[in-house]
């Protein structure tokens, strides 16, 4: 069966959770993101014990962001788990950005704009000047030109990086809520997955919409059936 365009979100500290929530939904998702709380806790031996079991796409989500010396290192340090993904805030700058992509070649380095949890009131209060679209547009072309392979950003955004950015690059989505999801948790701009999809998303990433349902392999189906 054609797998989902979507990364699961496993949002656990605990190896054998993750497992579990790997195992029942991999007959439709092969990309698995593991995140910082998961890594922090466990480290790469267990990320790569969970890889040599499910044999899934990995999406390293470690937002890493500081000078370039130290990103690239930290990136080197874990491009032997070849992550097919691996994110730095794209706020890092166009040297730290280089850096990454430099340390871990077989990597699509990936490039996070503005978190889908920010809103407009929220980047004022930060000091960022205008809207999260233009922000988040301007961000993307500078990671793109520095050597990022694929944007993560709002499905709001979408159209307005792909206009902007010529160069072929995959764009991978957050904040996705199914239609008639009782909310959306502390994401602030959400979209639901078909338009996401419509809107030229390659991926999208979900977490609690599958994570947080009685039945996991149900939800995955459902959203499948949505994105069709
Ligand atoms: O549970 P939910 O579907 O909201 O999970 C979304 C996931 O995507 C979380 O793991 C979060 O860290 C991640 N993410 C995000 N916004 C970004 C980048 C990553 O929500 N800009």
């Amino acid at each position: 069966m054609k797998k989902l365009p979507v990364i699961l979100a496993v949002d656990t500290k605990d190896e054998l959770i993750a497992d579990q929530l790997i195992s029942s939904v991999s007959n439709k998702i092969d990309h698995i993101k593991l995140g910082l709380e998961f890594y922090l806790k466990n480290g790469a031996d267990s990320v790569a014990r969970l890889q040599q079991k499910h044999q899934f796409e990995l999406f390293l989500d470690l937002k890493l962001h500081d000078i370039p010396n130290t990103v690239g290192a930290a990136t080197a340090q874990v491009a032997s788990l070849k992550p097919k993904f691996l994110t730095v805030h794209a706020s890092g700058g166009s040297a730290m950005i280089q850096a990454a992509a430099t340390n871990a070649p077989e990597t699509d380095i990936t490039a996070v704009t503005i978190l889908t949890s920010l809103s407009q009131d929220d980047l004022n209060e930060i000091g960022y000047e205008g809207t999260p679209q233009s922000r988040a547009i301007e961000m993307a072309k500078l990671a793109v030109k520095a050597g990022a392979k694929a944007i993560v950003c709002s499905p709001l955004e979408i159209e307005g990086i792909r206009a902007a950015i010529p160069n072929e690059i995959s764009i991978i989505t957050p904040g996705i809520r199914p239609k008639g999801s009782a909310g959306s948790d502390d994401q602030k701009r959400v979209l639901d997955p078909k338009s996401a999809i419509q809107a030229g998303a390659n991926y999208l990433v979900i977490g609690r919409p599958i994570t947080g349902a009685s039945d996991m392999a149900a939800a995955a189906k459902a959203i499948f059936e949505e994105t069709r």
